[in-house]
């Protein structure tokens, strides 16, 4: 008899059999760069179990394949202890120190013949702990100081070579394992990256390390899905029962689980091999598409590790050899001025072409005029540039003794170089910038791209090809121009079908409604981010007719002088009154928060919100607020109650522990959103003194000001369900 497809236990056995099989795949792919099934039919594979999992959604496991993207953004980081510290390991520069670090283990072990070691690339990436339970992953943390880090488990399973599961094999997974590696991101994707960047007026990244590391701590997993990192493993932390007896068994291991573990590893006995293996891995730095900085020399056997021991911050078992800088000299043919998105004018070197370590260098930055006039480079100069492990070269200094007479120095320039509007130096005087806000050319592409991006007016399909072609043919003159846009003007650009170009036009009409708050993170108001935009649109809904004065904005408590007077100065500028202008009259109308009701059912009540919810952060908070609450960042007992999502962790605790209420974000919804009973509240708006202040003392009058009927009736409806925690 042939089963009922929909029947449970079918459908859990397929769910199963689709992740094993969508796990072995990535494994393919991902690790061993070996696919062996086409993209298409892989395509099939987990087209299956979205949509098995979409029917039966009790099914979806946390290390289902497709929970490796889609985790809501969230606030902040929660901390995540080690349960084993992380130490760091103690450089050397030179081969003698090597020589020195084998010849101390010997003494210590009071030992005349050769040690082995196990001698590895340092990647140059950032170092992470990941905690796996019988096999599965279940969270991983960055290294932090090394005794507690940052849970980044959302970010992490975005990383294909992030193994949710182990691979079955003969060596089962233990109860719990702790996995150590370093996230690297390839220098090609560091480079479309940084392209990127430099298009959205954004700064570089200077190396991969820092570019993994900001990827990684992206508060939306999205971003950090669209970054595409890679990670290698090499030890073990915390564990239950591994029988290993050496590192190199380890990595084995680790290999044998499905990790990715650097194939350019040797296992060497006594200082000559071991040497031998350093300038070996060395020879293949220019050859690795990452950066690898150094190399890592490990005591083999794990039991003389053990008793080898570690000094205060580093194993005395291991030790780094770091590749000498690569420094070369070149000459300054020229020196430019860029200027980025937001204005900022930044003095780049024209070099005459160098090879450095494997990269023809042609230019290098010269980070701002401040740091220009200190290492005071001028044009013609001979200069030493140096990549540090950085793949953005640096001009280390000018050699002075080689100066003719006739170089020249520049000055900031007193107007833009690109627009000719004045330029500004910002307090302090390190950053100087156009003053012409969104009508200067140069910084238009940029802005465009920023206005377009996913979580401003997220139009789909204006990539920075696009945009330099709208903006190079003159079709578009500012962000308003975009909705004057037709089918006719898009037809003539470059590799533009009718296809793309309708589905364009579509995405930008589908943006005029954008909210509020979107719109005005959109425009790119110096300093004003997500969060503020908004709090702002939430505020001051009538913000782009009117914008308050710095002293209206400044009254709000999350908005000092800064911001207060970059948006009174944003609305001022006519070059932007008349770009808001255009885009009301090609009717750009953005959704705008409704008022805040006469009477806030949330009055009073001072809310803790953790874990990851479905909707953005900000937004949920904004409409809590317009509810008359406040919000808090950690549980107490003047916590009214805890909104939890999922992933929550110790706040939803501690909630518990205290006795306080936990509601989930369907309840939450409920509270806030059509729920009569939530929004038609009798009683006093009793916003003001206390409860908007920021003082937390005033928190303490939830007895003196009860929360509303309302809130209560919520409550009570919410008091017996608890979020599912994963
Ligand atoms: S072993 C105590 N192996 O280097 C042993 N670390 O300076 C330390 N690193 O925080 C970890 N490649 O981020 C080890 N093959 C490798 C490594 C490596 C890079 C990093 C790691 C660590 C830092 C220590």
């Amino acid at each position: 008899m042939i089963p009922a497809p929909d029947f449970p236990e079918n459908a859990r056995r397929r769910a199963a059999e689709l992740r094993r099989e969508i796990n072995f795949h990535d494994h393919r792919y991902y690790v061993l760069d070996e696919p062996v099934i086409a993209d298409a039919a892989y395509d099939r594979l987990r087209a299956e179990l979205a949509e098995l999992e979409n029917r039966h959604p009790e099914l979806v496991t946390p290390d289902s394949p497709t929970q490796r993207i889609g985790a809501a953004p969230r606030e902040g980081f929660v901390k995540a202890a080690h349960r084993l510290p992380m130490y760091s390991l103690s450089n050397s520069y030179e081969m003698e120190e090597v020589r020195d670090f084998d010849r101390r283990l010997r003494r210590l072990f009071g030992r005349d013949d050769e040690l082995t070691y196990v001698v590895e690339p340092k990647l140059d990436g950032l170092a992470v702990e990941l905690t796996y339970d019988h096999g599965r992953f279940a969270c991983g943390s960055t290294r932090g100081d090394g005794v507690t880090g940052e849970d980044i488990t959302a970010n992490l399973k975005t990383i294909g070579a992030l193994p949710l599961a182990f691979l079955p094999g003969d060596t089962p997974p233990p109860a719990t394992v702790d996995i150590r590696g370093e996230v690297v991101m390839h220098l090609t994707e560091l480079k479309r990256l940084n392209e990127r960047r430099g298009a959205a007026g954004e700064p570089p990244f200077a190396n991969p390390r820092n570019a993994a590391a900001g990827s990684l701590r992206q508060l939306d997993p999205r971003v950090t899905a669209e970054r595409r990192l890679d990670l290698f493993c090499y030890a073990l932390g915390f564990h239950d029962l591994v029988d290993c007896t050496a590192q190199w068994e380890v990595l084995e291991l680790l290999e044998r689980w499905g990790f990715r573990v650097t194939p350019d590893r040797y296992r060497a006995t006594g200082a000559a091999e071991v040497i031998d293996a350093c300038r070996r891995i060395e020879a293949r730095r220019g050859e690795l598409p990452y950066e690898i900085d150094g190399t890592v020399i490990k005591l083999d056997r794990l039991k003389l590790q053990d008793e080898a021991g570690s000094k205060s911050r580093s194993p005395r078992w291991a030790v780094a050899w770091k590749f000498p800088a690569r420094q070369e000299t070149t000459r300054v043919v020229d020196i430019v001025i860029q200027v980025g998105r937001t204005g900022v004018l930044t003095p780049v070197a024209v070099l005459e072409p160098v090879h450095i370590g494997g990269i023809e260098v042609h230019r290098a930055t010269l980070h701002n005029f401040s740091d220009l006039a200190e290492k005071d480079v001028r044009i013609g100069d001979r200069v030493v540039v140096e990549r540090a492990g950085d793949v953005i070269p640096e001009i280390v200094a000018p050699v002075t003794a080689a100066r003719t007479g006739s170089e020249r120095q520049i000055p900031p320039p007193a107007v833009c170089p690109v627009c000719g509007a004045p330029v500004a130096a910002d307090p302090g005087g390190i950053m100087h910038r156009c003053t012409a806000g969104l009508s200067c050319p140069a910084q238009l592409k940029g802005s465009i791209f920023h206005f377009a991006g996913r979580r401003a007016m997220d139009i789909d399909g204006l990539g920075t090809r696009l945009v330099d072609q709208l903006v190079e043919r003159g079709m578009v003159q500012n962000v308003a121009d975009l909705y004057t846009l037709t089918g006719d003007d898009l037809a003539g650009l470059d590799r533009m079908a009718d296809k793309s170009a309708a589905n364009l036009l579509h995405a930008i009409d589908a943006s005029r409604t954008r909210p509020l708050g979107r719109l005005l993170f959109a425009l790119g108001i110096r300093l004003v981010g997500e969060h503020l935009a908004m709090l702002l649109a939430a505020r001051f809904p009538d913000i782009l007719r009117r914008c308050p004065d710095r002293e209206t904005l400044e009254a709000i408590p999350e908005i000092g002088p800064r911001v207060a007077a970059s948006v009174t100065e944003f609305f001022a500028a006519p070059g932007n009154r008349q770009v808001l202008e255009k885009l009301t009259a090609a009717g750009v109308r953005p959704e705008v928060p409704a008022p805040p009701p006469a009477h806030q059912p949330l009055a009073d009540a001072v809310i803790v919100i953790t874990g990851t919810l479905n909707r953005p952060r900000a937004e949920v908070k904004a409409r809590l607020e317009q509810a008359g609450a406040r919000i808090t960042g950690s549980v107490s007992r003047q916590t009214t109650f805890l909104i939890a999502g999922t992933e929550a962790g110790s706040k939803l605790e501690k909630a518990r522990q205290l006795g306080i209420d936990i509601i989930d974000e369907n309840r939450l919804n409920e509270l806030l959103g059509d729920s009569d009973s939530a929004v038609a509240a009798p009683g006093d708006n009793r916003r003001g003194g206390g409860a908007g202040s920021g003082d937390d003392t005033a928190a303490g009058n939830g007895a003196a000001n009860p929360p509303s009927l309302p809130l209560l009736t919520a409550l009570s409806r919410s008091s017996t369900t608890e979020p599912e925690i994963s």
